[in-house]
């Protein structure tokens, strides 16, 4: 006997996720007429920044995330065309450059549902779509994806990240028909059962992919050619221009405006090298906040980015920060002391944190956290 019963088809269930998903998407006789319009629950009491729509969620707008006039532009011709039919975007660019939060604040900028599938973590083709559960009583059953409900939502924006870190090219071929802009439905031989139709992408869906390019990305796979030309709106992104970044430096951590000049001095020395170093921003922001914590330009950085790079580069890195140094951090950095001792036996105090600064992490909060009501993909 199963747990559940479909109140309008009358199917038996086997667990409560089943039944969710199933009366809410799949039910024949619920799905027969139209799509699940989204229902934006008004349960908003402030503690909760994002709308909750079913397990998909709208990101919140990001205040200090900065984009260029030409990229708001196409971005906005994109939205239009996508009011006639699902529109694919692909983000792509350097590692750190913004494509992830771009992607989420189109979401934001839209208030539209909105889910992250994690290319990396499909381990097969079918596996975009549904998961299988197992339980004693019913054995193996089909647990539909949350990228399923996100593709049938109207109006959804739905991010395929890190598209060139899928484990093996088979993973890519799933995504085919849902990217073609003249089939947009795929049959998933594990869902025709509970389905009865195939996953069909609903009208007015953005699906933003993202990637790397480029030779540098070793452990990449190379995307083939047919799904990339899936993709016919590509915005291919870089850092922003210095000034830029001082400013979200700034913004993001609330350092000081010459701090600021000195990172972001920093990531343009190395980038501009002969043989270019990548900086990312989440590294300059991740060192900008160290620096509110008092640490000097050298640990800020050499405990974010410099010690990650290869020793070639190190020294580069290096050779930069002599550049930028105040003659108060030279010294300070050249001639102190380094010590070892028993952890325990240590006076050290932990690093105290201002209420100020605290106020300025609080603001600095990313424009996406993840949904409360977390359902597994
Ligand atoms: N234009 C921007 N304005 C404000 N913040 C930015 C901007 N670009 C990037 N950032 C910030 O830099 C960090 C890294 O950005 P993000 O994660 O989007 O990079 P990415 O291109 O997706 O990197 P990866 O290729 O490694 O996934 C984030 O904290 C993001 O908010
Ligand atoms: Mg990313």
């Amino acid at each position: 006997m199963a747990e559940f019963q479909c109140e309008q088809c009358g199917a038996e269930l086997a667990s409560l996720p089943v039944k969710k998903l199933h009366e809410k998407q799949f039910c024949p006789k619920l799905t027969a007429t139209e799509p699940v319009a989204a229902e934006i629950e008004t349960s908003n009491n402030g503690d909760q920044p994002t709308e909750e729509l079913g397990r998909l969620t709208v990101p919140i707008a990001d205040p200090d995330y900065f984009v260029s006039s030409l990229v708001a532009a196409e971005i906005q011709r994109v939205l239009a065309l996508c009011e006639a039919q699902p529109e694919n975007l692909a983000l792509v660019g350097p590692k750190g450059s913004g494509k992830t939060a771009l992607a989420l604040q189109i979401a934001a900028k839209r208030q539209a549902p909105c889910y992250v599938a994690n290319a990396y973590t499909q381990r097969s083709s079918d596996e975009w779509f549904g998961r299988e559960g197992v339980s004693l009583e019913h054995g193996t059953y089909y647990v539909p994806s949350l990228f399923v409900e996100a593709l049938e939502t109207e109006g959804a924006v739905v991010i395929i990240n890190d598209m060139a870190l899928m484990q093996n090219k088979s993973i890519q071929n799933g995504l085919n028909d849902i990217l073609d802009y003249g089939i947009r439905f795929a049959w998933v031989e594990a869902l025709a059962a509970t389905l009865g139709r195939p996953v069909r992408v609903a009208p007015r869906v953005l699906i933003i992919g993202t990637w790397n390019e480029g030779a540098a990305y070793t452990g990449n796979i190379m995307l083939s050619a047919n799904l990339t030309d899936r993709f016919p709106n590509r915005i291919y992104m870089d850092y922003p221009p210095a000034e830029v970044q001082k400013s979200i430096l700034m913004r993001k951590t609330g350092i000081s405006h010459d701090d600021a000049s000195r990172l972001s001095d920093f990531g343009a020395r190395l980038r501009g090298l002969q043989d270019p170093v990548e900086v990312s921003m989440r590294g300059l922001i991740q060192a900008g906040r160290k620096m509110q914590l008092s640490a000097n330009i050298h640990d800020a950085l050499y405990y974010t980015i410099i010690s990650g790079l290869k020793p070639e580069s190190q020294e580069q890195a290096l050779a930069a920060l002599e550049g930028i140094y105040t003659t108060n951090e030279k010294h300070l950095v050249s001639t102190r002391t380094n010590q070892w001792e028993a952890w325990a036996d240590g006076g050290e105090k932990w690093t105290e944190v201002s209420a100020e600064v605290k106020a300025s992490w609080e603001r600095a909060v990313e424009g996406w956290r993840p949904p409360s009501k977390a359902g597994g993909n």
